[in-house]
């Protein structure tokens, strides 16, 4: 893999305190979603951070300018897909900018699905309840996802690190769904050097999940800047974008070396 660091920003930081609230369990977003419904919070937990927000980490247009330098115009014109998409407002927003559709989004927690399709009445926006952790590959079409959204999901199923090998599940679905040229979008409080997930979990699952032997990937990791109170870490932005090329790839050797990974990735840092 090729890792280039472009002007990096801003200096090593610490890592976002890990949350004692049971954020990798369906039972604790289900429970969420309807105590929201009936204008309550669950708050019954150790940490108080105030967190009882519906749209994570950013909206559209906090990360539109860095989107912006990635998009092309195909991606407009290709489905969406956000995984684990909450009550994030991110559909209507892509909307407003131009993007076509059609939008799907999913989450495992049946009581927000249900929310959601009622809040969007829109042909164009469709909601599924779908848990991407599970193996069998989900009812979605293969390499047609122009854009796919992770926006909190890695970091509330990382929550217990127990998961990352259950994640490279998602990311393998999320591989597969995605079309060539397509834009996988992940933000996180993951960073390029939390080498268990990004080398060991991450790269490889791209990797595995993509069905043509040619595909590469080159991934923009954006490390954002601070909270404003500069206590900690913001979330950062990870754009990965799937080539499938014409040209020979080492990949199709039989066995596949870590030489052949600089072959397929290659990561250039912001
Ligand atoms: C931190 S919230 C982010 C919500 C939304 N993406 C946003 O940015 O506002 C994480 C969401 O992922 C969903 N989720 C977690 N694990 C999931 C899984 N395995 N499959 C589908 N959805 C999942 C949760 O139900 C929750 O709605």
């Amino acid at each position: 893999m090729v890792v280039t660091r472009n002007h990096k920003t801003h200096a090593a930081k610490q890592p976002l305190k890990k949350s004692q609230r049971n954020y990798e369990q369906q039972k604790y977003w289900n429970d969420r979603y309807a105590a929201k419904l009936i204008g309550e919070t669950i708050d019954d937990d150790v940490d108080d951070d105030g967190d009882h927000t519906d749209e994570w980490y950013f909206s559209y247009s906090d990360i539109s300018d860095v989107l912006q330098s990635h998009l092309k115009k195909h991606h407009r014109h290709s489905p969406v897909l956000d995984i684990g998409c909450g009550l994030s407002k991110i559909f209507n927003e892509l909307l407003k900018d131009h993007f076509l559709g059609p939008f799907v989004g999913i989450d495992y927690a049946p009581v927000v699905i249900k929310q959601c399709k009622k809040a969007n009445r829109n042909d164009n926006i469709h909601y599924l309840i779908l848990n991407m952790l599970q193996k069998r590959k989900p009812d979605l079409s293969f390499n047609s996802f122009g854009l796919i959204i992770d926006k909190g999901t890695t970091d509330g199923i990382l929550n217990n690190e127990a998961n990352l090998l259950g994640i490279s599940t998602m990311y393998e679905h999320a591989s597969s769904f995605l079309s060539s040229n397509g834009i996988f979008l992940i933000i996180t409080i993951k960073t390029v050097d939390d080498t268990e997930w990004f080398e060991g979990c991450l790269i490889p699952s791209l990797i595995r999940g993509s069905q043509n032997q040619q595909t590469k990937f080159i991934i923009h990791f954006h490390e954002c800047a601070t909270y404003t109170d500069g206590t900690e870490n913001g979330p950062n932005i990870f754009v990965i974008v799937k080539h499938d090329c014409k040209s020979y790839s080492l990949r199709s050797s039989t066995n596949q070396s870590k030489q052949d990974i600089s072959q397929i990735v290659t990561v250039k840092c912001y």
